[in-house]
């Protein structure tokens, strides 16, 4: 199935990569944290496990109660050498200016490993518990204005001015770049028309939760159009997020995967709180899990081994559907991503520490080695085109000296 598809990937390909999940404690849908919110050797614990093991970078979410991401990043990057940080940064909390300066500092501090995830808060309750009172479409707006600050203060070196809807100020001019030159890159996620808009604009990678393979092939062509519509000639790189549940065996994989449903389904009947973001059982606004839910509602698996129940048990929370097989399925489901342009993988387990170490082992290497297959056949058949093309351009020339 996936060789049909290797035309539509881009012409220069792009090394894949693999993003992990950068908690601050054990706690997942299935089990409550066993100790505090910020457990200091855990975060260590299940970085290192990262890096370890073939990841390469994780993400450091955002929640309103959650700890700061920023600080824990930075323990994470002074603490190991090569793991890369995805820092996701919510607009609201901060003037753009200090933000920039964060960020600069934190470059600095991992050598050039961050990157920024700029979130705009897909739900008002949660938006409000730290004062943001604007709507999703102006905070889209808001987020627009803020990154374009953000990344105009890492590469200026002269005072600027800056008057727009959301901010004004006079005569900034930050003392700290960043390592990386010209700035470290911007990500992005939602699925809202306004998203589109926003992130097709402005992110240097678009994230998407995990969908079937149509879906999926949807959501980018729409990212595509926004940039091409903001008048961009490159186009974001794309990222999608999935719950992998992997066994030695189908049959071990299945049962594990009804056994985690499980458990998510008694914390909820328990009145658990299994998701932090998500405000009690109340319909998402956010047309992300608003998705999750209508392709869950629709059936329970789709192509190889993407399975929507644990999108259902959690009412459609961020990166909620699982991939379910052996690591041989799972990889080659993620191949089929691949080929359909996607070449970051976000993958999270339900137990964080011993899955991202099993992921790491058992199928991070079976897809390096296919994209890097897949990568040198596409070079050897575009080799070949151009020496036909030569050969062509030849016998052009010798037909206008002989004619
Ligand atoms: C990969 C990814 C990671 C995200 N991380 C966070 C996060 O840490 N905190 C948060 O509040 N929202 C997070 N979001 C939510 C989005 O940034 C966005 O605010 C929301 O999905 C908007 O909804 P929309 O689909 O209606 O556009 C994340 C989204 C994606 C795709």
């Amino acid at each position: 199935m996936p060789a049909c598809r290797h035309h539509l990937r881009k012409a220069t390909p792009m090394p894949v990569e693999f993003l992990g999940i950068a908690a601050t404690n054990d706690g997942s849908e299935t089990t409550p944290r066993s100790g505090a919110a910020f457990d200091k050797d855990y975060t260590l614990r299940l970085a290192r496990a990262h890096e370890d093991h073939g990841w390469d970078r994780v993400l450091f979410a955002y929640g309103s109660g959650s700890p700061d991401p920023a600080p824990a990043a930075a323990y994470i990057a002074s603490r190991l050498d090569r793991l890369e940080i995805l820092l996701a940064h919510r607009p609201n909390v901060s003037y753009p200016t200090f933000a920039a300066k964060t960020f600069a500092t934190l470059d600095q501090i991992s050598e050039g490993r961050l990157t920024v995830h700029f979130i705009t808060g897909g739900n008002d309750h949660e938006q409000g518990r730290e004062g943001d009172t604007l709507t999703k479409d102006e905070r889209y707006a808001r987020t627009r204005e803020y990154i374009r600050i953000v990344k105009k203060i890492w590469t200026t070196h002269e005072p600027f001015d800056h008057e727009g809807a959301h901010y004004r100020f006079h005569d900034f001019v930050s003392d700290v770049f960043p390592v990386q030159q010209p700035r470290p890159k911007v990500s992005f996620g939602g699925s809202s028309p306004a998203a589109y808009a926003a992130g097709g604009a402005e992110a240097d990678i678009y994230c998407l939760w995990g969908e079937p393979l149509a879906q999926t092939a949807e959501q980018i062509e729409n990212v595509k159009a926004a940039a091409k519509a903001a008048g961009r000639t490159d186009v974001p790189r794309i990222q999608v997020a999935f719950r992998p549940v992997i066994a030695p065996t189908e049959e071990l994989a299945w049962e594990k995967a009804h056994r985690t449903v499980g458990a998510i389904r008694a914390r909820r009947e328990k009145g658990e709180a299994v998701t932090k973001r998500h405000n009690g059982h109340a319909q998402p606004e956010n047309t992300g899990s608003q998705r999750l839910i209508a392709i869950a509602e629709e059936g329970e698996r789709y192509d190889r081994a993407l399975w929507t129940p644990t999108a259902a048990a959690t009412g459609g929370a961020g990166n909620s559907n699982a991939l379910v097989g052996t690591p041989e399925t799972v990889a080659q489901a993620l191949l089929d991503y691949y080929d359909l342009g996607v070449d970051i993988l976000s993958a999270r387990g339900y137990d964080l520490l011993d899955d991202a170490i099993d992921f790491g082992r058992y199928v991070i290497p079976i897809v390096r080695e296919e994209v890097a297959k897949r990568d040198a056949e596409r070079e050897a058949q575009r080799e070949a085109h151009r020496d036909t093309e030569r050969a062509g351009r030849g016998t052009q020339n010798l037909a206008a000296v002989h004619g």
